[in-house]
């Protein structure tokens, strides 16, 4: 992630012009030489190996936290006692207790605050959004999120800090099952109640510094999830990284009264849409191309209509949102901190109810 934010705050004055610029200041790690050389190659004007050292220093106004989960309470707790703005990654902690301080950090200290569930920040998201906010998908039935991948599928990868409960928090579950569940709370809403399953299907991984000998695994493969919205929806949640050939599939499906919509981030410009206002002799899916200009969300800052854009224009539209929110002394840019400790709430539902095989409140 430290590459994809460097590219995002580079990115983002040239093409989205926000009212301020920012720039890269310090870019913090763990290991001098490693720091220096990833500084030279994206562009950082210092480095540092100790952040406490960086958090309080006058000349930095946004604290971007791209560490693993275990580190992000500490770093962005500090960081906002010392008044600056916080980017966090996702998830916003390892526990629910954890994102609550930081919550509490942020809302004393009166600083802006954001979660990196940077797939909100998708033109073809945005559009989803407006076609449901617009009831153009009439009453929500059903959300069906789907995030596989297959990196882990080798039993010899080592057992890196993503396999690591007290690093991780969790698998696949706070990994990208919680992308879906932002998706799901951004476009459906709250999520009250959940049925879940967990599973860990290589038990057993090489370890990072003496590949001879096995640790274990203590964090799911593979997560499941039933849910039911505040409005009556009902949902479906399943992240894995264990599905061969499924590499980046976040994938949703939204039914409503009066039509669909189905998003896939490997084909992130387009958005299926089918709406019950067809005439049925030519009802049917259609594709959206969700890159006009006029129309769509950040595309004027880029390219001319069809001129597709990527994964790291996320990245970027929401460093440019967050700057804007600065800019304008906004209280405020979603997804927030709040919403960072509901999806924290979300995934401690998920783990309880499955560790108890019965629903469990939200
Ligand atoms: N938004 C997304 O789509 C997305 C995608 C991948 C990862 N993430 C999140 O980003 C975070 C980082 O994941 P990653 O894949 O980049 O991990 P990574 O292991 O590739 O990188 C983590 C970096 O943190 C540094 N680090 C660790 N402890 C540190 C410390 N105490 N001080 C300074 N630097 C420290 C490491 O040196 C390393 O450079 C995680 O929270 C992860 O969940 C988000």
């Amino acid at each position: 992630m430290g590459r994809a934010h460097s590219n995002a705050y580079r990115q983002v004055a040239p093409f989205l012009s926000p009212r301020l610029t920012p720039r890269l200041k310090v870019l913090c790690g763990r290991d001098a030489k490693a720091v220096k050389g990833a500084a030279a190659k994206l562009g950082w004007e210092e480095t540092a190996t100790d952040w406490r050292e960086v958090v309080s220093r006058p000349d930095i106004d946004i604290v971007d936290v791209s560490t693993p989960g275990d580190s992000h309470a500490e770093i962005a707790i500090a960081a906002a006692q010392a008044g600056k703005v916080v980017l966090c990654e996702k998830p916003l902690a390892n526990t629910v207790k954890d994102a609550k301080a930081m919550l509490a950090a942020v809302k004393k200290a009166g600083v802006l605050n954001m979660v990196c569930h940077n797939y909100r920040r998708a033109p073809a998201v945005q559009l989803a959004k407006q076609l449901i906010a617009r009831g153009d998908l009439g009453k929500i039935y059903h959300y069906r999120g789907t995030y596989l991948q297959d990196w882990i599928l080798d039993p010899q990868l080592p057992l890196l800090w993503r396999f690591q409960k007290e690093k991780a928090g969790s698998g696949a579950l706070g990994d990208i099952a919680s992308h879906s569940i932002d998706l799901a709370r951004f476009l459906v809403g709250e999520i009250t109640e959940v049925a879940g399953a967990l599973e860990t299907f290589i038990k057993t991984r090489p370890l990072v510094a003496n590949p001879g000998k096995k640790g274990r695994v203590t964090v799911d493969d593979a997560a499941l999830a039933v849910v039911r919205f505040a409005n009556g929806a009902l949902g479906t949640i399943e992240g894995t990284r264990v599905a061969p050939g499924r590499k980046n599939y976040n994938r949703f499906e939204i039914n409503g009264s009066k039509g669909s919509v189905a998003f896939d981030l490997e084909r992130m410009n387009e958005l299926e849409l089918f709406t019950t206002a067809d005439d049925g002799a030519v009802q049917g899916f259609r594709k959206i191309i969700v890159t006009e200009p006029a129309h769509h969300a950040y595309i004027k800052g880029w390219w001319p209509p069809g001129h597709i854009i990527g994964y790291e224009h996320t990245f970027t539209h929401t460093v440019y949102d967050l700057l804007e929110a600065m800019a304008g002394k906004k209280k405020s840019v979603k997804p927030d901190f709040e919403d960072g400790v509901r999806n924290q709430q979300v995934l401690q539902a998920i783990e309880k109810a499955a560790a108890n095989r019965r629903w469990a409140k939200v």
